[in-house]
């Protein structure tokens, strides 16, 4: 049934696939440290091998001499040299595989960082064009394959050619016309490996995808679940669910057959080639030409030989199943930060913090993938501790102004400076420590209240007193005493357990612990009811105190503190100045002021 909002819509469609080779040379470089390790492992594989060769060449020695000829005296020396081989090749194994196992979850390790490293720095469209639970999917499924490419796979595929190569050498050492004409089986073997690949690669990424799809919707509905509640959409998340775990189940059983399908096809194949071998073995031993010691080491070394061989052909599955979860990855590490620290030669650094004087000028903006302006030409000038409202209608670009203050996105045209430095010339993070904003939102972490305010500041590390008083002078220290562990009470995002108004002031309070010259609040008392709104009303003000001060609001209650109201509407400043000026001005502002009280009372009025 198809229906308009197709869920697989959702997956994102990538633009680039790259091959294994190409996946391989890109995450090559992650391996840097680890190289000595993976050729000592390499060199454990080889001896292994070699262990093996010369156990089965013992064996062979075995049967002719001492079971051959039922000679017990024959067996002891073989027997003994049989056993220092298999004993050094089991340690040599063992080694091996321990340090492999090592070294493949550091690969792991690294990738993962380096990928969420880079993830952090994205900009804010890229998370809204992909879904978290992709990109948490990404962060471990695809990561645990492309490590089963660049190190296992590496180290996988060089075991089995060493193995293949001492085998087939012992093969043509013991008859060399017998091992010729076993292996003109082995186009056979890729040809069949060739013919899976390609069905393979397409199924792979179907699975990575699904597989993605399905943490999004368990991490989506998650989140949402007391609106799913309320709206009694159980049913409806379950099957948005199930749609998508069916996905992945067909997707993940086709993957499984058909990889099934090829190891069966194989040793199918393999059983062909040992019975042919034996067939002409059989005629060589009756013509006195080979003895059963031989024959057995040689069918032995053939049987050996064929699942490197398939190794060697399933390490292919594994690459191109890797090349899905590559694309995946590359796609993060390719975005660009939208904004990155300035080059050194370009790189202002301030002496000490920030007065606080913000000037933008002509400052033009619109989002990557959207044609329509958000700010156009949009210039002001603000000393250091002023006091400026900015106002208007929604969708006017308040909040897309706080974004490019804090260098979320660079405008596309015009200059923002701040203490008269472009602000692309600081270093991010020297630009970010001296301005705090208050997003709508608040950002809680999932631990004690005490840490949820102590994380404002980290240098220097405050004190418990230092957050009491912040508590205090946001009005918050007295709903914490109240919570069941106070301070140490531990509150989680979304769960938080505490009132809008109370967040708020948890944001207001980690806002004074940080202490920036520059505050930026987005819509403050949104989402709060009158008393709550006016609460926070006292502790905004003592906030602002000192501090130039950008409130992005609807609530005039506080345009008449204000040095300065700014009016924008569609990316424009259309009006500034004073409340008073503004309103005897009768233009927007006195239109927005006039409806204000009306909005603000109606719930009073209708009464
Ligand atoms: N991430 C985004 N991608 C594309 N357009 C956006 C994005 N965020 C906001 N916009 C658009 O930019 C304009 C200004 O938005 P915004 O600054 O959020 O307005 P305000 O905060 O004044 O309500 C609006 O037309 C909005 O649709
Ligand atoms: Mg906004």
């Amino acid at each position: 049934m198809p229906r308009a909002t197709d869920p697989a819509a959702d997956v994102p469609i990538l633009t680039r696939h790259v091959g294994a080779a190409e996946a391989f040379r890109r995450f090559w470089p992650l391996t840097r440290g680890d190289r000595k390790w993976m050729l000592a492992i390499g060199l454990f594989a080889v001896i292994a091998a070699l262990a093996e060769t010369v156990a089965i060449l013992l064996f062979s020695r075995l049967t002719d001499g001492a079971l051959q000829k039922g000679s017990v005296s024959a067996f002891w020396t073989p027997a003994g040299q049989w056993l220092t081989v298999a004993v050094s090749g089991a340690l040599v194994g063992y080694l091996g595989n321990s340090l492999a196992a090592w070294t493949a979850e550091r690969f792991l390790l690294r990738l993962r960082a380096r990928v969420f490293a880079h993830l952090q720095t994205l900009p804010p469209h890229f998370f809204q064009r992909n879904r978290r639970g992709d990109l948490v999917e990404r962060l471990t499924g695809d990561v645990d394959a492309i490590e089963r490419l660049v190190v296992s796979g590496l180290l996988g595929a060089s075991t089995a050619l060493f193995s293949a190569l001492f085998y087939g050498a012992a093969a043509l050492w013991l008859r060399w016309e017998l091992a010729l004409a076993t292996f003109v089986a082995a186009p056979i073997f890729l040809g069949a490996t060739r013919r899976f690949t390609n069905r393979l690669r397409a199924v792979s990424r179907r699975v990575r995808a699904a597989d993605g799809a399905v943490t999004s919707v368990v991490e989506e509905a998650l989140g949402n679940v007391v609106l799913t509640q309320a709206y009694n959409r159980q049913r409806d998340e379950e099957a948005r669910l199930a749609r998508e775990a069916g996905r992945f189940l067909r997707a993940c059983v086709t993957s499984a057959r058909l990889n099934a399908l090829y190891g069966q096809v194989i040793e199918v194949l393999e059983t062909v080639c040992v019975l042919a071998v034996i067939g002409l073995g059989a005629w060589e031993i009756s013509r006195g030409r080979m003895t059963l010691g031989q024959l057995l080491a040689f069918a032995a070394f053939i049987g050996y030989l064929y699942p490197p061989i398939r190794s060697l052909g399933s390490l292919g599955l594994t690459a191109t199943a890797a090349t899905a979860a590559a694309d995946r990855l590359l796609e993060i590490l390719d975005a660009d930060p939208s904004v990155t620290d300035p080059p050194p030669w370009a790189t202002t650094r301030l002496a000490h913090r920030a007065r606080g004087a913000l000037q933008a000028d002509r400052v033009s903006f619109s989002y990557p993938n959207s044609l329509h302006r958000a700010l156009s030409s949009l210039s002001f000038a603000t000393g250091p501790g002023e006091f400026l409202v900015i106002t208007g209608p929604s969708g006017a670009g308040k909040s897309t102004l706080a974004a490019l203050l804090l260098r979320f996105y660079d405008p596309d045209a015009g200059t923002i400076r701040l203490d008269g430095v472009p602000v692309n010339r600081l270093p991010l993070a020297q630009l970010r420590s001296n301005i705090t904003l208050l997003p709508q939102q608040t950002l809680v972490l999932h631990d004690t209240v005490e840490h949820n305010i102590a994380c404002g500041r980290d240098d220097p590390a405050p004190t418990h007193d230092d957050v009491i008083r912040a508590a205090r002078a946001a009005d918050a220290d007295s709903f914490i005493t109240a919570l069941p562990d106070g301070y140490d009470t531990v509150i989680a995002p979304a769960t938080a357990g505490l009132s809008g108004g109370q967040l708020q002031r948890i944001a207001i309070a980690r806002a004074m612990l940080r202490d920036a010259p520059v505050l930026i609040l987005d819509e403050p008392t949104t989402g709060l009811d009158i008393l709550a709104a006016q609460r926070i009303l006292t502790p905004l003000r003592r906030l602002a105190e000192g501090r130039t001060t950008l409130v992005i609001t609807h609530d005039l209650d506080l345009a008449a503190d204000a040095d300065r109201v700014l009016v924008l509407n569609h990316g424009r400043l259309v009006e500034s100045g004073t409340h008073r000026q503004l309103l005897a001005r009768s233009g927007l502002y006195a239109t927005l002021f006039a409806a204000y009280p009306q909005t603000r009372n109606g719930a009073v009025r209708s009464r």
